[in-house]
Formats: structure tokens, C-alpha cells, sequence
């Protein structure tokens, strides 16, 4: 088996005697007939190799970092765990996200909790489990948190998100760090200094920082220097004119993860070398001193561990035209390629060594045209009953998923030296209808 084919799975990906998928040390096809079709399995030792890579790649630079996962790739219990055991922090979005991290028992201090329109109700669960920071997205939110902290006689530690106008050049769905956004106050307008103005005189408020957040996914290290320059310079503007010191920065998300072989994705300590060298760079010569960095990796930490599986059903063959390989999921457990043209390469998890003869294109199972999970993907011959295993499906997969024509959600494995548990069981057809109420007028 050639290694450059598996390029993209999780790094324990093989081959076995009999041309199967293994992950984790479990064959694929067996995991299929064990938990059902389709499938996603996650492969642990890649989970835990991304948070050591990320750590290591950047404390080696810069001692005082935090890396912190950004849980909106995907987070449930058992991933929850596994960033904790690996002392990363945890950036949620939500107050679902903070009650998984309640449920393992994460540490609220390593907590972070970002947001454009966080509820009342979060704000006080977020004060209330003692989050180690709220990053605060505007006006309304800065002002309703001081008095909800005013209300407990405590002080709210904050960092301001700013807007950079800086473009990352990704999706537009997916862009953040441009003025016409929805998120972070804008430098260039004077909105960011306002908010440094009021949360220093705000008497619930600690301003401990800034953070800004560019896109997702950025495939160059540019756009992070150049959001470094802008927040840089406005820390010491800050510091010159209203005596701010900024003691935390974060320049978000973001790194971008090979989803397809041919891209050319900078390495972790590409990343790191940018950031690290422009932030001790740029500090020198403005003066600064040296604030304690906050990355926030989602998608680099577990897209690569995740494998997508499917069970190929029907066929449609329109000689001269396309041939339609239909499988058991689609855009209701992968939304990407409908959403943001996302691409993805395949392969067969029971033939994984079988020449490519033909052009295919893999759809989905549900009622729309959009689901096409690849569209023209050179693969063997594929006949029904054969497992179509799609590789760096570990973000924003099972988080973006939906119900769509009552279909439920797969199962979710996590594989780790040859044994596999479930950790998140299949919907049932009754979890579906679980929250009606009544079918009766
Ligand atoms: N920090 C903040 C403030 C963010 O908004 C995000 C992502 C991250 C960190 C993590 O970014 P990452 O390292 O995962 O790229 N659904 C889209 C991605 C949306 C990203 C939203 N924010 C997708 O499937 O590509």
C-alpha cells in the first residue's frame, strides 16, 4: 500500500491482509457490520499528536502560551476528556459547549467564551462557573456583563475582540477579519477604542486583553502578521492614551488542515514562527511588553482524526454524462462541500488498494441536488456494499450536522490501539420525535 494514499487519514491509517481501512488499529469493514452504517470513527492518537504538535510548536517559541481548542469543531464528552487530559484550554461558543465542559470536569479557568449575541442566561452561567475569560463581541454585551457581575459584587475578567479589517482570503461564509462583519469592534472606525474607553472605566470589568480571529480556514501566515500589526499598533495607542496595558493576546484560529492532497497547507511551526516572531518583533519595537498568547485551534486539532464511512447503495450511470455513486449519508452529517464548495478526496475502506479505472461522483442519500458529498473523484469500480471512507471529516462534520428528511444521526467511534468504543450512540427514529409533543390538534 502506498503510504502517499492514506496521506490524509489519521496517523495510525493502514492496510490490512485483506485490502481493508485500518484506523486505530481496527478494520474498518468490521467496525462497519459492529456500529452500522454510516459511520464517523475518530482516531484518539491523532487527536493527542495535534494537541502535543500545537503546544509544542508554539511554548517552544513562546513560553507564555495557552493553546485552547476551539470546541465548535466538534466536541462532546469524550473529546472534552481528551483536551483535558492533553492541558489545553477550551474556547466555547454556547452554553451547551460550557455544560459538556462541566461534564468532564474541565477546569473553568482554562475556559474561554466567545460569541456575537451571548444570551443573559450564558452570561450568568459563564460568571457563575467562574469562566477564565469572557471575550466580549460589542456594546450591548460589555455593558449587560457588568452588571450581571455588579448584581454577584464580582468582577468580570474580559478580553475585547477587535475587528483588524483584515481579509484571510477564505470562503465568505467563513471570513471574520474584514470591516463588514458581524463579529469584534472595528479599529478603523473608532468603535475598538471606544470599548477599551468604557470597559477601563467600567468598575465590574477587568480588561485583561485583545483578541481578534481572521477566518477559517487560512492557508497562508500573512494575514496573521498583518492582524498583529494592526492590533499591535492600537495596544500602544491604547497604552499612550487611556494607559491600557494589554497583558493577553489572541490572534484566534484558523490553521488550515490538508483536505485534499494536492494543497499546500503551511506546517504547525509555520504558523507558529509567524506569530510568535512578529508578536516579539512588534512588541520591541512599540514597546509593549510581552502579553501571555492565546491560540485558539479547532479544525487542526481534530479534522485529521475523523473518518467519514458510507455504504455504497444505488448507482446511476448517464452514459456521456456522469455516473451518480449513491451512499447512506450526505449533506445531513456533511454540510461542507454543500455550503462552502468544500472538496474532499475517497477511497474504498474494503478496497483500498484497487486501481482507479473510473470518474465518479459520490452523492448523498438526501432530497436535493446540492448533496454531493465529490464531485468527479477518479476511484476503482464500485459496486453496492462497498465502503466509501472519506478522510479529514473530524471538524465541523458532526457539529454542522442536521435532521434533514428524518434521517438520524450516525454512530461515532473512537478507535485507539486495536479497540474501539462508541461515543455518541446512533439516533434512533425515536429520538427524532423525542421532543413532540403530541401529534394530536
Ligand atoms: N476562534 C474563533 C473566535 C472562531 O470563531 C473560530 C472558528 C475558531 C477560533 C476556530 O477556527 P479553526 O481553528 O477551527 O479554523 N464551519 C466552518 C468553520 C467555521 C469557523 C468558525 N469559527 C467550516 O466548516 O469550515
Amino acid at each position: 500500500m502506498s503510504a502517499k494514499r492514506l496521506n490524509l487519514f489519521p496517523i495510525t491509517a493502514d492496510v490490512n491482509r485483506h485490502d481493508h481501512l485500518v484506523l486505530g488499529g481496527c478494520d474498518c469493514a468490521a467496525l462497519l457490520r459492529k456500529y452500522g452504517s454510516p459511520l464517523y470513527v475518530f482516531d484518539e492518537a491523532t487527536i493527542r499528536s495535534q494537541c502535543q504538535e500545537y503546544m509544542h510548536e508554539f511554548k517552544s517559541r513562546y513560553r507564555d502560551t495557552t493553546a485552547a481548542y476551539a470546541s465548535k469543531a466538534f466536541i462532546n464528552k469524550a473529546v472534552a476528556q481528551i483536551i483535558k487530559e492533553e492541558g489545553m484550554g477550551l474556547d466555547t461558543v454556547s452554553g451547551g459547549e460550557i455544560n459538556v465542559a462541566r461534564a468532564v470536569g474541565f477546569d473553568p479557568v482554562k475556559v474561554f467564551f466567545h460569541g456575537n449575541n451571548k444570551s443573559e442566561a450564558e452570561l450568568n452561567m459563564a460568571l457563575d462557573w467562574g469562566l477564565g475569560r469572557i471575550v466580549v463581541d460589542n456594546l450591548h454585551e460589555l455593558e449587560l456583563l457588568n452588571r450581571l457581575a455588579a448584581g454577584r459584587k464580582i468582577k468580570a475578567n474580559i478580553l475585547l475582540r477587535l475587528n483588524p479589517g483584515v481579509d484571510p482570503h477564505t470562503h465568505k461564509h467563513t471570513t471574520t477579519g474584514i470591516l463588514d462583519s458581524k463579529f469584534g469592534f472595528p479599529i478603523g472606525t473608532g468603535q475598538a477604542e471606544e470599548a477599551v474607553k468604557k470597559a477601563l472605566l467600567l468598575k465590574n470589568i477587568v480588561l485583561h486583553g485583545l483578541h481578534f480571529h481572521l477566518g477559517s480556514p487560512i492557508s497562508e501566515t500573512a494575514p496573521y502578521k498583518q492582524g498583529l500589526e494592526v492590533v499591535l499598533k492600537f495596544a500602544a495607542a491604547m497604552k499612550a492614551k487611556h494607559s491600557f496595558t494589554m497583558k493577553e493576546l489572541s490572534p484566534g484560529g484558523g490553521f488550515a488542515v490538508r483536505y485534499i492532497s494536492s494543497a499546500e497547507i503551511p506546517p504547525v511551526s509555520s504558523y507558529a514562527d509567524s506569530i510568535v516572531s512578529n508578536l516579539i518583533a512588534l512588541t520591541s519595537k512599540l514597546g509593549l511588553p510581552k502579553p501571555r498568547l492565546i491560540i485558539e485551534p479547532g479544525r487542526s486539532i481534530i479534522a485529521r482524526s475523523g473518518v467519514a464511512i458510507y455504504t455504497v447503495g444505488s448507482i446511476k450511470d448517464i452514459p456521456s454524462v456522469r455516473t451518480y455513486v449513491c451512499v447512506d449519508g450526505g449533506m445531513g452529517d456533511n454540510i461542507r462541500p454543500a455550503l462552502y464548495e468544500a472538496k474532499y478526496e475517497a477511497l474504498l475502506a474494503n478496497k483500498v488498494n484497487a486501481r482507479n479505472t473510473r470518474k465518479i461522483t459520490i452523492a448523498g442519500r438526501y432530497c436535493e441536488s446540492g448533496d454531493i458529498l465529490i464531485r468527479d473523484i477518479a476511484m476503482p469500480e464500485v459496486t453496492a456494499g462497498d465502503l466509501v471512507a472519506i478522510p479529514v471529516c473530524g471538524a465541523y462534520c458532526v457539529p454542522m450536522s442536521s435532521n434533514y428528511n428524518m434521517v438520524p444521526h450516525p454512530a461515532i467511534v473512537m478507535v485507539s490501539a486495536g479497540r474501539s468504543r462508541i461515543i455518541r450512540r446512533r439516533q434512533k427514529y425515536s429520538d427524532l420525535m423525542k421532543y413532540d409533543i403530541s401529534g394530536k390538534s
